[in-house]
């Protein structure tokens, strides 16, 4: 099965998207994880990613959908994936579909986790004080969540569309979150 996890920043796709994939046996799929693997690796094409990345923007869609190819590629992807971070923009939902179709898979549900972005922001800078994101600033944070608005909420449309959009509230604890996207995912 492949699903896509869909919510603005801090809402909590990563964290979901681990325990989502314990339960069901599903490898996860984060592209914001593999872009900051690739910054970390260094060279010159990877420090204009670091720039864009780090200022809240989102980095190409080309670039996005050759490392989404490349990793769907491993065995782990076979038959299943949880997309965490990916799509964010029609034309990736876009793109994505024609990748599984070549596959002959399609996306059988994708999952909004919707929140309060007041309350995102007040996550995420928590979490700031933990770990060490270069784009875990209010300033970078404010961005991320008007990128959320203009380019990835047209993609709730797109599922909507095509019948498999379900949403969850993403507010509450983490249990509880997790039992209401398991829930879409039973009733599915
Ligand atoms: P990405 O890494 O995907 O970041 P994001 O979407 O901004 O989201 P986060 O990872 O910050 O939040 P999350 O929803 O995963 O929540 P989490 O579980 O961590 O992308 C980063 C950047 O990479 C993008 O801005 C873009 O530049 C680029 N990028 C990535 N994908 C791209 C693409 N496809 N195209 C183009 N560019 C792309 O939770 C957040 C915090 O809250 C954690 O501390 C967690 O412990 C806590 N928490 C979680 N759930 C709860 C709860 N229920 N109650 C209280 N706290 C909670
Ligand atoms: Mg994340």
């Amino acid at each position: 099965m492949y699903v896509v996890l869909i919510g603005r920043p801090g809402v909590g796709k990563g964290t979901q998207a681990i325990r989502l994939g314990d339960e069901l046996k599903l490898s996860r799929l984060s592209t914001g994880e593999m872009l900051r693997e690739t910054i970390r690796t260094g060279g010159d094409v990877n420090q204009q990613i670091a720039a864009i990345i780090d200022g809240g923007d989102l980095a190409a869609d080309d670039v996005i959908m050759k490392l989404v190819e490349n990793r769907l590629g491993e065995p782990e992807f076979k038959n299943s994936c949880l997309f965490d971070g990916i799509p964010r923009t029609v034309a990736q939902a876009k793109a994505l579909d024609e990748l599984l179709a070549r596959r002959n898979a399609k996306i059988e549900l994708a999952v909004e986790i919707s929140a309060d972005p007041d309350e995102l922001v007040e996550r995420i800078l928590a979490r700031a004080r933990i770990e060490n994101r270069a784009d875990d600033n209010l300033k970078a944070i404010r961005r991320r969540m008007d990128v959320f608005r203009q380019s990835t909420e047209p993609i709730l449309a797109y599922y909507q569309e095509r019948g498999v959009l379900k949403s969850v509230d993403g507010l509450g604890t983490r249990d509880e979150v997790f039992a209401r996207i398991m829930s879409c995912l039973k009733d599915h």
